[in-house]
């Protein structure tokens, strides 16, 4: 059963800087992503009140449970605000000035709601947003889906609190970096590269999005008709599966949910699009970042071959901050040897053993 839809009301408070503002349908759908809101309000008694909860967005409306005794109780009918955010990355004043310190800032996306918090009693409503709530936080499943009259749950339907605000006064920010010119922005992606911290590659492609009218820095430069990818969300990892699944090294060997689900685990993955957004290269590693990267899955669309997107994904992947601190990168090819030979790799066999062994016996667990 639907939850009442709100009438419509104008964003929560007016944004100081327009060029931070995110569009509602972004706002909520970043809302509906975090895990996590806070949410303040003032008691009765005039003690303010400040609680972390667990959120979901259902419908219209953003909501949540508590014990029907806590406080969060006692901000049932009164107006409260709730925040959410999502730490992008933190540019030290050095990216953009030698000297002073006040360019040092935070890049985040943060969304508000602000509202009267009401209480959801119908039981199939709350219901809904208990079992809304383990999708979003238990999404592998694993349990009896929650209705309002299945016996291991008619009890805790009735006890819960369900709670929630109606998504009427919503405001997103995005701050990434929209009031620095253009060339500035670049030089902050290309600070972020260089730097290299875990979330620095996501960073970059997220302020990158953020600002479309950016030159592409040196970096990223990619063949006419393609943009190179730092970092690539794990949705493109299907993509990525339907680009390699029939190639020698995984056909018969791999399904397209192993090759996707070793893109998606967060190593460092690199890629191209068309114009389109279609992935047409992508090459990816596992690397421990100091000792020893290995490079798999490296691969262009056959549509797209010979137009050096093979180089600039491998360029990329070279230089990525989790490979190119490792002392020893290796990749297996059956016939691509004169490709990675501009790299500088060469055969194995043509190394006197380093680091190894000699004696060394190689394990595999089939
Ligand atoms: C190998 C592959 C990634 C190269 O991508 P690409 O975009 O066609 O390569 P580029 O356009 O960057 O070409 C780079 C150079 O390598 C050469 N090259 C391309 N494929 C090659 C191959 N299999 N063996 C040797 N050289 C090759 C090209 O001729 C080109 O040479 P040039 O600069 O003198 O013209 C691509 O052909 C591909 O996806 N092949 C199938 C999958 C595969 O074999 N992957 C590598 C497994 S380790």
């Amino acid at each position: 059963m639907p939850m009442p839809a709100p009438e419509h009301h104008p964003a929560a408070t007016p944004m100081r800087r327009q060029e931070f503002e995110m569009l509602p349908v972004d706002a909520r759908a970043l809302l509906a992503e975090l895990p996590v809101v806070h949410l303040a309000g003032i008691l009765d008694d005039g003690t303010p009140v400040l609680r972390t909860v667990n959120s979901v967005v259902v419908d219209d409306w953003v909501a949540f449970h508590s014990a029907p005794r806590g406080e969060k109780t006692g901000l049932v009918g009164r107006q409260a605000v709730l925040c959410a955010e999502e730490n992008v990355a933190m540019a030290p004043s050095t990216f953009f000035d030698a000297q002073k310190a006040c360019p040092a800032t935070t890049y985040y996306r943060s969304v508000q709601v602000a509202g009267v918090i009401e209480e959801i009693t119908e039981p199939s409503q709350k219901a809904r947003v208990l079992q809304a709530l383990m999708e979003k936080l238990q999404p592998e499943g694993g349990h009896v889906p929650i209705t309002a009259d299945h016996p291991f749950y008619r009890g805790p339907v009735s006890g819960l609190l369900v709670a929630g605000i109606r998504l009427e006064r919503i405001a997103g920010k995005a701050k990434l970096a929209q009031n620095r010119k253009p060339p500035e922005i670049a030089g902050l992606l290309t600070s972020l590269w260089r730097r290299g911290l875990p979330g620095d590659p996501r960073a970059l492609e997220i302020i990158r999005a953020a600002n479309p009218d950016v030159p592409t820095p040196p970096f990223l430069t990619a063949p006419a008709g393609t943009t190179l990818h730092a970092w690539l969300p794990a949705t493109a990892a299907a993509e990525a599966a339907e680009l390699l699944a029939d190639e020698y090294w995984n056909a018969g060997a791999f399904s397209r949910d192993e090759i996707a689900r070793a893109h998606a685990g967060g190593n460092p993955w690199v890629g191209a699009r068309d114009g389109d957004g279609r992935l047409v290269a992508s090459a990816r590693a596992i690397s421990d970042g100091g000792k020893l990267a290995w490079i798999y899955d490296v691969i262009v669309a056959s549509a797209w071959r010979g137009r050096g997107l093979g180089q600039a994904v491998m360029t990329l992947i070279l230089d990525h901050p989790a490979v190119r601190g490792a002392r020893r990168v290796m990749l297996g090819t059956r016939d691509a040897q004169s490709l990675y030979a501009r790299f500088g790799f060469v055969d194995r066999d043509s190394l006197p053993p380093r680091g190894f062994a000699t004696t060394e016996m190689v394990l595999v667990r089939a």
